[in-house]
């Protein structure tokens, strides 16, 4: 494989990470299962283009210069098993709703990037979990993800087993499929937001003055584009074509690799398994096998910053991802924590110099806590409490915040607490589904929605 082009590192090839630690490192037993495993992938057609990709990146330079605004959101963990139409269905709906109120309250364009398509691994901070079985404790490795592993608990679904990267890989591409699918068909078009709305579905409730507000702004949305086609205005189809980008946290690096390639007519290798893969808080490393992989591909990179995070080490990755400062590459995905973002935020934006970055909150994965009956949950208060901070710092040093990062689904779950249907923790246990981290349910992530376009405005 050739690295002789402007795009790549000379010292840079996608296995160049394997030189280097990978605190996830999944210990598969069988390696010809992994060989035949990431040659199978290897061999399979992409999941996205390189034009896409492209594409992206220069919609996140625009968010850069505060043109647009991102919005990336969807499970925690996706499961092959929710590889069916309702949950796509419903995750990609209250994305499309959620981008509405904000590109209404905004004024500005929003890039929607979906958690989605292949969130299929899961960094964990132990790597065996404990149970109490007949009597005596049982230590098995933990559940790292559908890509990985299955959740039972029993020697053989925790066991890692190769072939999941392929079935993974596969569920994926039927995702994927099925969302162009409804883009191409007019679900997400603008000219009819009346189908946007989750209750025809009957799987969701919705507070009714939420409900008149937003629907209130979809009226007011499609009278405006049928005032601007009756003026002639021939860009109304390029207004109303909605586009939706996919992401994941680049984690399981023999995955990723296996679909990094050089494509005709362009420099440089791409991750085609996704748009946009980000770094997650446990793997940033700088010297890590994660920093190393994602410094030689295209694609723009994500990085997930925790409050240990400080000026020094943000920069050092900045110069070490984005040598260059290439607008478009870099998206920083803070999650602090309600309280932590007060003192570190700042800090942290005035250490980057001039550094090309689009600032990201992630106001979920500070703020995860553990309830008395020993389920983990989130409290739309705090992630409220973290957004607004987020927000006011960035006004408060000329800077902006330039997008979000939610956990969330469409439906109708129990899983945080808080919001104007208050659930409350007796609650949790009434439709708690999520594989790992509590998201927000349909309800509480609009609610959301509106409250960043009236703080943004
Ligand atoms: C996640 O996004 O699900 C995650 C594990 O995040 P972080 O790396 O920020 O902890
Ligand atoms: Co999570």
């Amino acid at each position: 494989m050739t690295t002789a082009d402007n795009a790549t590192p000379n010292d840079w090839t996608p296995d160049s990470w394997k030189s280097r630690l990978d605190p996830q490192q999944v210990l598969y037993t069988d390696r010809d299962a992994v060989e035949r495993a990431v040659s199978k992938l290897a061999s399979l057609p992409p999941l996205v283009t390189s034009w896409e990709i492209d594409h992206l990146r220069d919609k996140i330079a625009q968010a850069q210069r505060g043109e647009s605004f991102v919005l990336q959101g969807g499970d925690c963990a996706e499961r092959l098993d929710d590889c069916r139409p309702e949950p796509i269905t419903s995750r990609l709906k209250i994305l499309l709703q959620m981008s509405l109120v904000l590109v209404h309250g905004l004024g500005r364009p929003v890039v929607r990037v979906g958690r989605f398509a292949g969130q299929y691994a899961k960094p964990r901070s132990s790597k065996t979990e404990t149970k109490e079985i007949d009597g005596s404790p049982v230590e098995l490795p933990s559940y790292f993800g559908d890509l990985v592993n299955r959740d039972d608990f029993t020697p053989e679904a925790r066991a890692p087993d190769p072939h999941l990267m392929v079935r993974g890989y596969q569920h994926a591409a039927m995702t994927i499929n099925f969302i162009r699918a409804l883009i191409d068909g007019g679900f997400a078009d603008l000219h009819h937001p009346e189908y946007w709305d989750l209750s025809f579905m009957g799987s969701a409730k919705l507070e009714p003055p939420l409900r008149e507000q937003y629907q209130a702004m979809s009226r007011e949305l499609a009278g405006a584009l049928k005032f601007m086609e009756n003026l002639g205005e021939k860009t109304v189809d390029d207004l109303t074509r909605v586009d939706f980008y996919t992401s994941h946290e680049g984690l399981n690096l023999l995955y990723e690799s296996a679909q990094t390639r050089t494509v005709p007519r362009k420099d440089g290798f791409y991750n085609l398994t996704t748009h946009m893969p980000w770094v997650g808080e446990r793997t940033r490393d700088l010297d890590g096998a994660h920093v190393e992989y994602f410094r030689g591909i295209r694609n723009p990179v994500g990085v997930k910053l925790g409050p240990s995070a400080d000026g020094e080490t943000v920069s050092a990755l900045l110069d070490r991802l984005n040598p260059t400062n290439e607008p478009g590459r870099m998206v920083l995905i803070v999650r602090m924590g309600a309280e932590q973002v007060q003192t570190n935020l700042g800090p942290l934006i005035q250490s980057i110099g001039d550094r090309t970055v689009l600032w990201v909150s992630d106001p979920m994965h500070g703020n995860t806590r553990g309830t008395a009956s020993g389920r983990k949950t989130r409290s739309v208060d705090d992630i409220r409490t973290e957004l607004e901070a987020s927000i006011d710092i960035h006004a408060r040093l000329g800077t902006h915040l330039g997008g979000v990062h939610f956990e969330l689904t469409g439906e109708d779950v129990t899983e945080c607490v808080g919001g104007a249907a208050d659930v409350t923790e007796d609650q949790l246990d009434q439709n708690y589904a999520t594989a790992l981290d509590p998201r927000l349910n349909y309800q509480q992530a609009l609610e959301l929605a509106f409250l960043l376009a009236n703080k943004l405005t």
